[in-house]
């Protein structure tokens, strides 16, 4: 174990059961880092309380116990204990972490299924600028519980069902199956669509055709299906396009969309009727789940079957939990879906508990994506007024990048592939630096800007270190301990990485990943401060120095790169 607050929490622990009984041996020490020390631990103060004792005389009390501990400890003020690690311990950690290619962080045990539920654009829309940020914040979830050894099972929960598609593929059949497909593969799914609308608010006749078409595709016409699967296989290829583009792992074998549940639907209402989960509400089958109400104090209805017998979201959703608990065997189901999605889950899992299906010991969690906002503070638009297409937005970021390094003289090559990383990273990098459930404005400037806690800092600094062992002719692996702490500059920095482990953990089991990003900028900072006060490869840096600086170096190194694949965002060897 290398976190040093893990460490203490458990050595503290160890102290409060010694010197107040077992009963404390799991209460929380209230580990936290100080301006005077390391860290504080707080628990001797509300601990007084309870006790009725002197909170210093208690404070005193557990630092007695902590004989055997690889540091100092202090009693200041009302009794908080100041802790300060020795050095040498920091010190073995940090080298026992760089010879670790895991670089500190743990394995699951025992290991979870997990289903992320992420991406799922709208095969009758356009895939929009929110379905980007549930993609790659999933994405980034995706590799976290991976890295842990969870088995992940990524879930593409597309929107390729329902009654539009009637409308959908008789329009393909108007303009012809070679327009349609390049019209579609081209990202150009609203015009499609709004061509479709357009004829099926004017014609009555292409209407009726419209309604026609619905019930052949839900009945398995063959030539129905035929057509369905040319529209939808258009459709993903140019959601593919902007998968590969940004990186995401997502593959067409995630594919799970609403038509996948479609042969369920009709059994699951079934089942719900006759379990009395789901009653009659004015000619609609509904599910009420207990503390939902509507403005007006009514229980607020789950409509798993409309009056006129179609299905809706919520029926597919409730089929989904089924089908993921009890063929899938997952622990786990993480929702990243837009946060005005909650009252849908909220009720789709009080439904699925309700009928038995969702146990207790599954955790459904709605992951909520705050929206995106444009400058103006309102919904992300384009000038006009129209969204933006999605291939078109991520270009302009490769491009801003390829501008901004314009002036380093590389090779057409060279230049291309570090501005598709650079401008992919900063899209990727600003989408997760903030809280996933907050709104977030999106601003090429600000996300590409070379400095700051963004995409391009961070790959500057890890390149910035892959310079220094180039220019020592050495890999980063080549980099052995010992690592010996002279200066607080070092001894900040490695007391930070040591943290590393136990934060992947944490912001895996939390999905957080913004407190990931906010780790590696602050060892991005940490990084940058020893470098510029301590010479590494100057003259006059004994070798003993420059070893053990390189070590630091390296093990920096491998701490930054980790996170930021972990995060999906590219690491450049030069920049
Ligand atoms: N297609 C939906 C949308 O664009 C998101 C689906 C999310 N997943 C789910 N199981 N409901 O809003």
């Amino acid at each position: 174990m290398t976190d040093p607050q893990k460490v203490l929490t458990e050595r503290v622990q160890q102290a409060l059961a010694r010197a107040f009984g077992p009963e404390h041996a799991d209460a929380d020490p209230l580990i936290r880092p100080s301006q005077f020390a390391d860290f504080q631990a707080n628990v001797a103060m509300s601990l007084a309380k309870r006790l009725r004792r002197a909170p210093r005389e208690v404070a005193e009390s557990i630092r007695a116990e902590l004989s055997d501990f690889p540091g100092t400890v202090e009693v200041s003020g009302p009794g908080f204990l100041n802790i300060t690690l020795d050095d040498s311990w920091i010190e073995a950690e940090a080298a026992r972490m760089l010879d670790d290619p895991r670089a500190g962080v743990g394995q699951a045990a025992p290991p979870q299924t997990v289903v992320i539920d992420y991406s799922a654009p709208n095969a009758a829309k356009e895939m929009h600028v929110g379905h980007l940020r549930t993609t790659i914040v999933g994405d980034a979830l995706a590799r976290l519980h991976e890295h842990l050894g969870n088995t992940v099972i990524r879930q593409n929960h597309l929107g390729d069902w329902g009654t539009p598609f009637g409308m959908l593929i008789e329009h393909l059949l108007d303009i012809g199956e070679e327009t349609a497909v390049a019209q579609l593969q081209a990202g150009m799914g609203t015009e499609y669509y709004q061509g479709a609308r357009a004829k099926f608010d004017a014609s009555e006749e292409f209407k009726a055709r419209s309604r026609k078409r619905v019930t052949m595709l839900q009945s398995g016409d063959p030539d129905t299906l035929r057509l369905w699967h040319v529209f939808m296989d258009a459709t993903i290829a140019y959601f593919n396009k902007v998968y590969d583009t940004l990186g995401v792992t997502l593959t067409d074998a995630d594919i799970a969309g609403e038509s996948m549940y479609n042969p369920m639907l009709d059994q699951t209402c079934d089942d719900l009727e006759a379990a009395g989960v789901a009653v009659l509400s004015e000619g609609a089958l509904c599910v009420f789940p207990p503390g939902f109400t509507g403005s007006d104090d009514k229980p607020l209805p789950l409509i798993i079957r409309k009056s006129d017998g179609g299905y809706g979201y919520a029926t597919t959703d409730l089929a989904a939990i089924r089908y993921r608990v009890d063929d899938l065997k997952v622990d786990r189901i993480l929702y990243v879906v837009g946060a005005d999605q909650a009252l849908h889950f909220r009720m789709v899992f009080a439904a699925g508990k309700l009928a038995g299906w969702l146990p207790d010991d599954v955790s459904a969690e709605h992951v909520q994506i705050g929206m995106m906002l444009g400058k103006d503070g309102r919904r992300f638009k384009t000038r006009s007024g129209q969204s933006i297409k999605l291939t078109d937005l991520l270009q302009e970021a490769v491009d801003r990048a390829s501008a901004a390094i314009a002036d380093r003289g590389y090779d057409e090559a060279t230049r291309s592939e570090i501005a598709h990383a650079v401008g992919m990273g900063a899209v990727k990098y600003a989408d997760l630096s903030v809280g996933h459930d907050s709104e977030y404005v999106f601003d090429y400037d600000r996300m590409l800007g070379f400095t700051g806690n963004t995409g391009p800092y961070m790959q500057y600094a890890t390149a910035r270190i892959r310079s220094i062992f180039r220019k020592a002719g050495l890999t980063p692996d080549e980099a052995s301990g010992p690592i010996v702490l002279g200066d607080p500059a070092e001894r900040a920095l490695a007391l930070h990485l040591l943290g590393f482990g136990a934060l992947v953990e944490q912001v895996t089991d939390r999905s957080e990943p913004h407190r990931l990003c906010a780790f590696l900028f602050e060892t991005a900072s940490l990084f940058s401060t020893f470098y510029e006060e301590l010479p590494v490869l100057k003259e006059g840096v004994d070798a003993d120095t420059r070893a053990h600086r390189l070590a630091l170096c390296a093990l920096t190194l491998r701490v930054m790169r980790t996170g930021l694949e972990l995060l999906g965002v590219p690491v450049l060897e030069r920049m």
